[in-house]
């Protein structure tokens, strides 16, 4: 395969932050054990998509994660109605005249004419991939026939994305489920209708609607949909261990990976495919301190940007994800539930990190 192409700003990013790339390998010098994940004429490397996650991945979450190694991440969906109101919240989620490259806008709508005019308005904005919506099983989406409730209706999801593709100069890509139900596992043939009209890939997070989150992510579906197209397919669904996110790419042979709910809190994931994608071994997962720092930063980097009053609900929830595996999680967890301010949260977060350290040098 020879050598594949790196980030290097994503390369000299990771490096500067926690001084890897010096350790016992050297960046590059292994073969990768995958190849780039191409959309239209973006090379993504690594092929490691951060899921889109409403309410979580928003661009400082997303801006924070990508030096882990992601090659592509997606905004939280945005709603191609909403779009015609342009509140500030709509706004500033489309807004992607940032650092983070490439990235894909998010989309989700029943009607073919509102979302070609969502997709012009996103792409004028800054998005280098328009994504369509065709999983999301949350009942406010779903009454108003979005999300995975256009499964329900084939020729109207083939309908939208034709209406898509021809709006923007851009790649359209989709993402979805297997089905608004187990009898009606339309996957394939609406995957079928995306590569006929010029989507040109698809993520499949292999759960029926009805399922939600239940039961488990059925890779079977997401090697036979491979089987079935010629564009490529990102599979998703319950990684949640770097060796095996690795095998089950292997095995169900798809272009690209997306991680969800296991990257929150535990971003290291991230690296660990990445070393394991460009042929190095996972490097392990940092102590605890380590960890507890980085959430120090996350949580800075919110109050920054969101300002306190946004920033703090929406930090419980990932102190809470850092907090796991460690001494004393739960009593700093209730804490962290309780405060009101940044600096007091942050204050209990540095305690907990002086308390480590402290019994680091006892143990010693
Ligand atoms: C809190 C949350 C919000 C989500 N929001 C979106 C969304 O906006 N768009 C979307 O396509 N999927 C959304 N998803 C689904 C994820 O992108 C992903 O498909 C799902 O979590 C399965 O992957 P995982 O097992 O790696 O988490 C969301 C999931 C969660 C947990």
């Amino acid at each position: 395969m020879g050598s594949q192409p790196v980030n290097p700003a994503c390369r000299a990013r990771l490096a500067a932050l926690r001084g890897w790339g010096q350790g016992p390998y050297s960046w590059g010098a292994m073969p990768p054990t995958v190849a780039p994940l191409k959309i239209g004429d973006h090379q993504i490397w690594p092929p490691l998509v951060l899921a889109p996650m409403s309410g979580v991945t928003n661009k400082t979450m997303r801006a924070l994660y990508k030096p882990f190694g992601l090659g592509l991440t997606v905004t939280e969906f945005v709603s191609s109605n909403a779009l015609k109101y342009g509140s500030k919240r709509t706004m500033e989620m489309i807004d992607q005249h940032g650092l983070e490259k490439p990235v894909a806008t998010q989309l989700w709508g029943d009607d073919p004419v509102t979302m070609a005019a969502a997709a012009k308005v996103v792409r004028e904005c800054g998005a280098d991939i328009v994504d369509i919506n065709f999983g999301c099983p949350a009942p406010k989406v779903t009454k108003t026939h979005g999300g995975s409730a256009c499964l329900r209706d084939v020729d109207r999801c083939e309908e939208i994305m034709r209406a898509v593709v021809e709006a923007v100069d851009c790649p359209v890509t989709m993402k979805m489920r297997l089905g608004w139900t187990e009898d009606q596992m339309v996957y394939v043939d609406v995957a079928q209708r995306a590569q006929k009209v010029g989507i040109r890939a698809v993520t499949l997070h292999a759960r029926t609607a009805r399922q939600f989150y239940k039961g488990s992510a059925n890779w079977e579906h997401i090697k036979r949909l491979k089987q079935n197209l010629d564009i490529p397919v990102i599979g998703n669904g319950d990684l949640d261990d770097a060796h095996l996110a690795m095998t089950r790419m292997r095995e169900s042979g798809v272009d690209a990976i997306m991680l969800g709910r296991a990257t929150l809190g535990n971003p290291w994931l991230i690296s660990q495919i990445a070393d394991l994608m460009e042929g190095r071994e996972a490097r392990p997962t940092p102590p605890p301190a380590e960890r507890l720092r980085f959430c120090i930063v996350h949580y800075r980097r919110m109050v920054d940007e969101l300002g306190e009053k946004r920033a703090v609900p929406q930090m419980r929830r990932h102190v809470a994800l850092y907090l796991k595996g460690i001494p004393g999680a739960a009593v700093i967890r209730e804490q962290i539930m309780r405060i009101d301010r940044a600096d007091e949260a942050i204050r209990v977060i540095d305690d907990a990190i002086a308390r480590i350290e402290d019994a680091a040098v006892v143990a010693a």
